[in-house]
């Protein structure tokens, strides 16, 4: 340890395993115990203050706080704490909830089903597309498409449809039928210099994929349009528009993966809005209730639904589908989002000052890319010998991470990455506080 462990971080250490984390490592510095979260900022046990650009884990869009949420949900819990779904049953949160939900989708994506975070979202979207095309008469239709680089959960299939061997190799996954596409990640195919033409490559591969697996055997593709945990890849232009007209082409079902994007981080209710995806299904979590309590959401098209509603019994759900309480929450903060006009803030006022607050990194030599749109971002760092020096243990991303923490700011290192996502209501001036510490970690990476 770095110091003396204080009581609760010797708990910690004996009892509490912790998601995606190296323990020894983790230990031998003493774990972060973060107390409490105002706006964007957050205090740990010793004091200290962050100031917190991932929002969390890309899902704090409110920002910490807000009474709206803790008031509705103390509400929902005194009057009713929570009753299934099941039994020919809901409550009065789930179904304004779902009836919010298609108000603010795509118009042909209308009917939700719940769960509780976003992997349950996209293992029930797997489930969903899974049943549909057994009883479109099209059994065979199983074969899952997705993309390198692709963040879309840790159950065991969504896990096999994420494209990080870091996830999947430690469980020697993926299962059979899942199959990985490039993303137009035009930096890592050191194709930086034309990423649209990168793009344009990436939609013949996948062409060619289905070719070879015949399309009549493929049954979904599912896409973040922007790639989060992966390495925040916005798509360049033209490619998600391609991308979805071959799917079309092929019958193949679209599936975006909206769990990052939607809620305004891209500047619209969905990307999906933004960019005329016109999907077939929605993956939701995050953003929906800004993680004030955990819920996901699986959206689908009224075609699918129809299938669904009309062939007797459908076998999925979860003892938590449409808690109410948490569909509180997220009735809440979707509130907040609006009456807070953060759609529009994002859109035209801070999203435009954060990307160009990010690009301004673009001459730093440590800086090899600079990516983002709205209030998502990356920069890729290289060494000094510039990004033919990088060597895949650098890890640069994680160094800088902790060199900005230092400085008072969280971000996320992802492998040589630096990925910044900060709540949606997040100041010019925290802004500027963000990226300032940001620079002094940069400056500091070589030291
Ligand atoms: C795009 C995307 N899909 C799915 C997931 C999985 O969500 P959860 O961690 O809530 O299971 C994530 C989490 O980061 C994500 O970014």
């Amino acid at each position: 340890m770095a110091s003396t462990p204080t009581p609760l971080q010797t708990l910690d250490q004996r009892f509490h395993l912790h998601p995606f984390t190296d323990h020894d490592a983790m230990h031998a510095q003493g774990t972060r115990v973060i107390v409490s979260g105002s706006g964007v900022f957050l205090q740990d046990a010793q004091g200290r203050q962050l100031l917190d650009g991932l929002a969390g884990l890309w899902c704090v869009n409110v920002g910490y706080g807000r009474a709206e949420i803790t008031d509705a949900v103390a509400a929902q819990m005194r009057q009713l704490a929570y009753y299934p779904s099941f039994f020919n049953s809901t409550t009065e949160p789930a179904i304004r909830l779902a009836a919010r939900l298609a108000s603010l989708a795509p118009p042909r994506v209308q009917h939700t089903i719940f769960c509780n975070s976003g992997s349950e979202a996209n293992e029930s979207a797997l489930k969903i597309i899974r049943g549909y095309w057994k009883l479109r008469g099209q059994p065979q239709r199983t074969k899952i498409l997705s993309r390198e680089f692709s963040y879309h959960g840790v159950t065991l299939a969504t896990t096999s449809m994420t494209g990080l061997p870091s996830c999947s190799a430690p469980f020697d996954l993926p299962l059979p039928g899942f199959l990985h596409v490039p993303a137009p990640h035009a930096y890592a195919a050191d194709r930086e210099s034309d990423p649209v033409a990168y793009g344009k490559w990436c939609i013949e591969e996948t062409a060619r994929v289905i070719e070879r697996e015949g399309a009549d055997t493929i049954a979904a593709m599912f896409v973040e349009p922007v790639q989060g945990a992966g390495g925040v890849i916005p798509p360049p232009a033209g490619y998600l528009a391609a991308l979805r007209a071959l799917c079309r082409e092929h019958g193949i079902l679209f599936v975006a993966d909206e769990v990052i994007t939607a809620f305004g981080r891209v500047g619209d209710w969905f990307a999906s809005n933004l960019w005329e995806l016109d999907p077939d299904l929605i993956s939701l979590a995050k953003g929906l209730t800004s993680g004030y309590l955990p819920l996901g959401a699986t959206m689908v098209s009224d075609e699918i639904a129809d299938v669904l509603l009309h062939h007797g019994y459908f076998a999925h759900g979860f003892t938590y589908s449409g808690h109410p309480t948490t569909c509180a929450a997220a009735l809440a903060n979707l509130d907040i989002i609006e009456n807070d006009g953060l759609i529009p803030r994002v859109r035209t006022n801070l999203g435009p000052y954060f990307q160009e607050k990010l690009r301004a990194f673009a001459g730093h030599p440590s800086v090899g890319e600079v990516r983002g749109t709205g209030l998502i971002g990356a920069l890729e760092l290289v060494p000094r010998g510039g990004k033919a020096a990088l060597t895949p243990t650098m890890m640069l991303g994680i160094k800088a991470a902790a060199l900005a923490r230092q400085e008072g700011v969280i971000v996320r290192g992802i492998r040589d990455i630096v990925a910044v996502a900060p709540p949606l209501t997040i100041t010019r001036e925290e802004t500027d506080q963000l990226f300032d510490a940001v620079g002094k970690a940069l400056d500091r990476l070589e030291d």
